[in-house]
């Protein structure tokens, strides 16, 4: 399943004093099962290109299409609905958005919006809560009486039980206190080490785009302004100083210590790798 961008403007306002043209002409493609960085700095661009995958913005010009569903300037309703099926979005706080009486009823009311049997929706359901480690004794629980953490579960729940082929994050951690921000995302890359879903996410935080990505897209001024495999574009402080994104504090570590003579061998993607690298480093040159 990939999602391929070809010649897309995307224009605000048109025709109007405030027209402005938020995406200039974005050709890439975003490759089946990888986890994916979206960076740049803020007003780049990045959520209005989010926001073309599923038909919430359509192109000015130009295609979006996902797994032969196109997207254009006049696609129909219907159209579009197929491609919202594909793409599961996760915004700031998704647990804002649970409503339903119990946790169970929560779940089920994506798929059965979408035309999945009661029965059905009830199997998926369950699968998604258990593979998100929700326990089974909290199904028939009001999702309002758990703690935040659980809260944040079952409504990623709730999205994955679409069974989208994409899962879009658009800065799902902002706002976290550090222990819920590390939990988060950690429980993102389990959801993706699970079922092999695209996941694209976008970030300000440097640190978990190295951590967590296996490619990144860089977006400034409604434009590309790079793509490839994150620990090349992340380690490149030239680039990165370009377009404002700080260098993550391990790489920026490396890199002092390089200046001093020290030259580790390998990229660290957290801390942990650091410091084992640094170690052998240490036992090395004893
Ligand atoms: N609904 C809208 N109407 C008019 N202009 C908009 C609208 N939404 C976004 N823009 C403008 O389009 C540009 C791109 O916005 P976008 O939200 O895609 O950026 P972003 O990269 O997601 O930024 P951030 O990191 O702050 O979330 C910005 O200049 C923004 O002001
Ligand atoms: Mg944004």
């Amino acid at each position: 399943m990939t999602i391929k961008f070809t010649d897309v403007n995307v224009f605000y306002n048109r025709k109007s004093p405030f027209e402005y043209l938020a995406l200039k002409n974005i050709n890439t493609t975003f490759e089946a099962g990888k986890f994916y960085g979206l960076i740049g700095h803020t007003g780049s661009g990045k959520s209005t290109l989010i926001q073309t995958m599923n038909g919430l913005i359509l192109p000015s010009s130009g295609t979006v299409e996902t797994d032969g569903v196109v997207l254009q300037k006049k696609t129909k309703q219907k159209i579009i609905h197929q491609a919202k099926a594909k793409v599961g979005m996760v915004f700031q706080f998704p647990e804002h958005q649970l409503f339903e009486s119990t946790v169970l009823k929560d779940v089920m009311f994506g798929p059965m919006n979408m035309g999945v049997s009661e029965e059905a929706a009830r199997e998926k359901a369950c699968y998604y809560l258990e593979l998100l480690n929700v326990h089974e004794s909290l199904l028939e629980k009001s999702p309002f009486e758990l703690s935040g953490g659980q809260m944040r579960k079952v409504a990623i729940a709730g999205i994955l039980a679409m069974e989208p082929s994409i899962l879009i994050l658009d800065e799902p951690t902002a706002g976290l206190d550090p222990v819920s921000h590390d939990e988060t995302m950690q429980l993102f890359y389990d959801v993706y080490k699970k079922i092999g879903i695209t996941v694209i996410l976008i970030t300000h935080d440097m640190n978990d785009v190295l951590e967590f990505t296996d490619e990144v897209k860089v977006m400034a001024e409604g434009q590309l302004a790079g793509e490839g495999e994150t620990a090349d574009i992340l380690t490149d402080s030239h680039f990165m100083t370009q377009y404002n994104l700080e260098v993550p504090h391990v790489i920026q570590l490396v890199q002092d210590l390089y200046e001093k003579g020290i030259v580790l061998n390998g990229t660290p993607k957290n801390t942990a790798e650091f410091i084992e690298l640094y170690e052998d480093w240490r036992q090395n040159n004893a």
